[in-house]
Formats: structure tokens, C-alpha cells, sequence
């Protein structure tokens, strides 16, 4: 199921609308692909444009400027952009005037390949250089190719406030850090990300502060790796002698910029992703339980059960390491959720291998997953050190069977929640009915319960009634004291 989700998200990507800027009057086509990074950096994109006239619309034909933010995870969501790119062309042929851009990871993957080999676009970006756009978009407009996909050190965008996109008005995204210096060796993000860099506090408070004040209630915060978020006072660096000067008197971690988030705003909501298992911290997880406001939830990839694996995808703990991180997890938060992303059929992946997966998914029991045949990505160190020799035939059918295994774990922890009375937010309208309000409980399950009196974005106590694989079903029976 969750794996059919993401697969759904890739092939249509999401084309993000937001509030018109009076007085704007281009207009910007502003598609969005792959994670939630690319999503949240595609507000900041239409933050920088609407300081140059950009309206956002949802009508490609209206286009001045189309941008498609791309993701380059797995050889399939390219394909897909690729047909994406196909199609605006067959559009500029209508109106000529349109400009086609790239953001994101395939564009600093690519780099002026777009413009030299596919000729299918205008503009190449990488996601280090959006504060470029105002001068690349006006290079395009002159009749000129424009590319940058410089990578930086120390991009974080930290001062530009996203506008919301496509936004229910109740939950958001906060971006923490940017990169990954993790090099697992199937991964392409470290080259198309570059390094890692964590984002001021400071900047990170003052985006919620402005959030809560806009009635926001739910914050998720945003990372590849967000365990290992370090922030050492910036410019403060000079004053102090010593590294653990710094760190005494200016660091602030993880677990410290949670604390800071959940004391400070104890009427949201706070999540947070991803979690890498080799940086989540004891001192994270005691914060998680000390703070009612920081959801009780944890996404926490392993890829693979097998420490032979996990080793060769240069993942920085074994099985025995992930299985006590999850008993520590479980000892001090009884009732934390958990999920996991796989990869099936990677380099030299053996029959036992992946029965040690099924093994370690049957410990652990996860609330959900995602999960993924290996796709190898050109320039990766898997792709220059080994080779991709799982048959496709084999990788899917050990996709088919962790996919079967979750979705049956994943009715057993539903099963769990019948019977209780769980705190909900209200996020938006039921998919299948408009009668019914859907929202998640803090363990990030879907609840969906009958409207009857309460509003988006209230916080409801709903009796679980029933459930599928996916879904909680119950009934509102009165509000929060939360709300
Ligand atoms: N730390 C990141 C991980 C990004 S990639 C985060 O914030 O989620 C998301 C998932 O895609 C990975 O956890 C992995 O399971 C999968 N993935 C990455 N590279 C892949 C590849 N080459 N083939 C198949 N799946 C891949
Ligand atoms: Fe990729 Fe591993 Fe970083 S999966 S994003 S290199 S933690």
C-alpha cells in the first residue's frame, strides 16, 4: 500500500498553488516531485519569485514560467519527469513565449546536459542556488540558456520564509538541515544535495513563531538525517579557542532544538523526519517522552536486515545495533510508532539475506513502511564498487513478500488502536467522504470520524472504532484539552 503511494506521488508530482501577490502578474507553473524536502524548497522557490512578479497557477497553458522540482532517488522518478518535460514542450509549442525550468536534484545530477543534449529546457537550477533565480530567470527571458548548480557549504536558506503551497492551513514543514554526508552507497542524495549543513535556531523559531501566528498546528521538521542537526553559533566560532568551548557554551543539538521547539510552542504539534539509526540519540529519544506537544512517532529507516548488507551500503550499524536502538525506543516510549524504508535485491543481496529482512520486520512490527527495488544510480559508490546482480524478476518478487509482511503488521498495529479514545488533529476532508473529517493520531496513523460540529484544524478526542490496514475509523467524543 505505502509503497503504491509513493510510486502514485512520483508519476504525478503535485502541482503547488498558493495565495496571489497583489500587483503580481507573471505567472509560475511550479510542479513538485519526491520528498517533502523537494516540497517545502519548492515554497521557498516561489517565495524568491513572487519578490520578482510571480503569481503561482494552477493552468499550464498560462504559464510565463514552468518549473518541474525533480527528484533523482530512483531511475523510475526520472523516467517520469523526463515525460513530464516531453509534454511542457509539446505546450511551448502552443505558447512560445513559455520558459521550461529544472530545479532540484536531477538538475544538479544532469547539469547543462539539459541544455546541450535534450534541448527540452530553458533553465537548469540545483537546490544550492535558488537566490540565483531572479538573475537566471532574467537571462532566459533575453534569449540566453541559464545554468547553476553550484553546490554550497552553507546554504540554508534560513532567511527567506516559504510561502505556503497547496496548504490545508494547519500543518507545515520547517526545514532543519540540507544535504547528507551519511554516503550510503546506493544513494545519490549526497551528490545531488551536497554536504550537510544545519540552519540557525534562531531562524528555525522565528518560521514557527510566524506559523503559530497564522493559527498553524502541527510542525513537522525536515532532514535527511535530522539526528545529526549541530548548530555551533555560526559566526560566534572566532570568539571561543577550543572546539568544546564551542560546544559547552553555543551548541545546540537535536535533542536540545527539540526541547526548544516543544517549550516554547506548547500548542503545536512537532514531528519530525528523517531519522538515521546510527545519530538518533538516547538524549532524543527521553525528549520525545518528556513532551506531551512532540508527536510519538519515528521514521526510522533500516534498508536492510542483514548486517552484511547494511555494511555494504555503508550504513554505520548492524542489525544487533538497529534491534537495541528500537528496545531502548520501545522501553522508554511504550506507545512510539515506527516505520522503515527497504531496499530489495541490492548488490549481491543472497536468499538470506533477504529472509533476515522478513526476520527483523517481524521483531520490530512497523506501522507502516516504504518500500523499494534497488535502482542503481549512476556516479553512486555502489554503481563504481559493485554490481547491480539481483535479477529484476528476483528484487521484485522480494519487494512483493516485504510488501505483503508489512501490510500485515501493519493491520495488527491498527488493530491496537480499536477500542481507545485517541487525540486527533483535523487536517482536511475525508478522500472518500465529504461527510467525514480525516486527521492523525500522534503515532501518525489516518483517523477519519463523521464532521458532525467540529472545524479544520481543532483538536478532537475520537473514540476508535474500527480499522483497515491503513485507516483508523471511529467517532469525535469531545475536543482536547489541547485545544
Ligand atoms: N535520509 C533520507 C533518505 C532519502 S531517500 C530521508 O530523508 O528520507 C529515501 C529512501 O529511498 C531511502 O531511505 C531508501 O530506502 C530509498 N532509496 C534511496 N536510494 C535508492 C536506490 N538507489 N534504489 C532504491 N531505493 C533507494
Ligand atoms: Fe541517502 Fe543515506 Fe543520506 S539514504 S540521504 S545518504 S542517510
Amino acid at each position: 500500500m505505502e509503497h503504491e503511494k509513493v510510486i502514485k506521488e512520483e508519476q504525478q508530482g503535485t502541482a503547488l498553488v498558493t495565495d496571489l501577490t497583489p500587483g503580481n502578474s507573471k505567472k509560475l507553473f511550479i510542479e513538485s516531485y519526491g520528498c517533502q524536502m523537494n516540497m517545502n524548497d519548492s515554497e521557498i522557490v516561489a517565495s524568491i519569485l513572487a519578490k520578482e512578479g510571480y503569481n503561482t497557477t494552477q493552468k499550464l497553458e498560462d504559464a510565463d514560467l514552468v518549473l518541474v522540482n525533480t527528484c533523482s532517488i530512483r531511475d523510475k522518478a526520472e523516467q517520469t519527469i523526463r515525460k513530464r518535460l516531453v509534454y511542457y514542450n509539446r505546450i511551448k509549442e502552443i505558447n512560445p513565449s513559455m520558459k521550461v525550468g529544472v530545479l532540484g536534484c536531477m538538475a544538479e545530477r544532469l547539469k547543462s546536459k539539459f541544455l546541450e543534449e535534450e534541448k527540452i529546457v530553458d533553465l537548469v537550477v540545483g537546490p544550492d542556488a535558488y537566490r540565483d533565480l531572479p538573475n537566471l530567470v532574467q537571462e532566459v527571458t533575453e534569449g540566453r540558456d541559464a545554468v547553476n548548480v553550484i553546490l554550497s557549504k552553507d546554504e540554508t536558506y534560513g532567511d527567506v520564509s516559504p510561502v505556503r503551497l497547496n496548504s490545508n492551513g494547519v500543518s507545515a514543514f520547517v526545514s532543519i538541515t540540507r544535504g547528507c554526508d551519511n554516503m550510503c552507497t546506493f544513494c545519490v542524495v549526497p551528490f545531488t544535495r551536497g554536504r550537510e549543513r544545519s540552519r540557525d535556531p534562531k531562524s528555525i523559531l522565528e518560521e514557527i513563531k510566524d506559523m503559530a501566528d497564522r493559527n498553524y498546528k502541527e510542525i513537522t521538521l525536515l532532514g535527511q538525517n535530522v539526528d545529526s542537526y549541530l548548530w555551533y553559533g555560526g559566526g560566534l566560532k572566532k570568539d571561543f579557542k577550543k572546539a568544546s568551548e564551542i560546544a559547552q557554551q553555543t551548541a545546540v543539538d537535536f535533542a536540545q532544538l527539540l526541547d526548544m521547539c516543544a517549550v516554547s510552542f506548547p500548542k503545536i504539534r512537532f514531528r519530525f523526519s528523517t531519522s538515521n539509526p546510527q545519530d538518533m540519540s538516547m538524549s532524543v529519544i527521553h525528549t520525545m517522552a518528556k513532551h506531551k506537544n512532540i508527536c510519538k512517532y519515528i521514521h526510522l529507516p533500516i534498508q536492510s536486515g542483514s548486517t552484511t548488507i547494511l555494511k555494504r551500503m555503508n550504513r554505520q550499524h548492524t542489525r544487533e545495533e538497529y534491534l537495541s536502538l528500537v528496545e531502548n525506543i520501545r522501553k522508554i516510549i511504550p506507545d512510539c510508532a515506527l516505520s522503515q524504508d527497504m531496499i530489495t535485491g541490492f548488490c549481491g543481496e543472497t536468499e538470506e539475506d533477504h529472509k533476515q529482512t522478513l526476520s527483523l520486520m517481524e521483531k520490530v512490527k512497523y506501522d507502516f513502511g516504504f518500500m523499494f527495488a534497488y535502482s542503481e544510480r549512476p556516479g553512486t559508490l555502489a554503481a563504481k564498487k559493485y554490481e547491480d546482480d539481483v535479477p529484476l524478476e528476483v528484487k521484485k518478487r522480494r519487494l512483493t513478500e516485504i510488501i505483503n509482511l508489512q501490510q500485515k503488521h501493519s493491520l495488527y498495529r491498527t488493530q491496537q488502536h480499536v477500542g481507545k479514545v485517541e487525540e486527533v488533529l483535523i487536517e482536511g476532508t475525508s478522500k472518500k467522504s465529504d461527510t467525514h473529517w480525516k486527521g492523525r493520531n500522534t503515532q501518525n496513523t489516518v483517523i477519519v470520524f463523521p464532521k458532525e460540529h467540529y472545524k479544520l484544524g481543532d483538536f478532537v478526542m475520537v473514540k476508535v472504532e474500527s480499522c483497515t490496514s491503513a485507516t483508523l475509523i471511529g467517532k469525535a467524543v469531545g475536543y482536547s484539552e489541547n485545544n
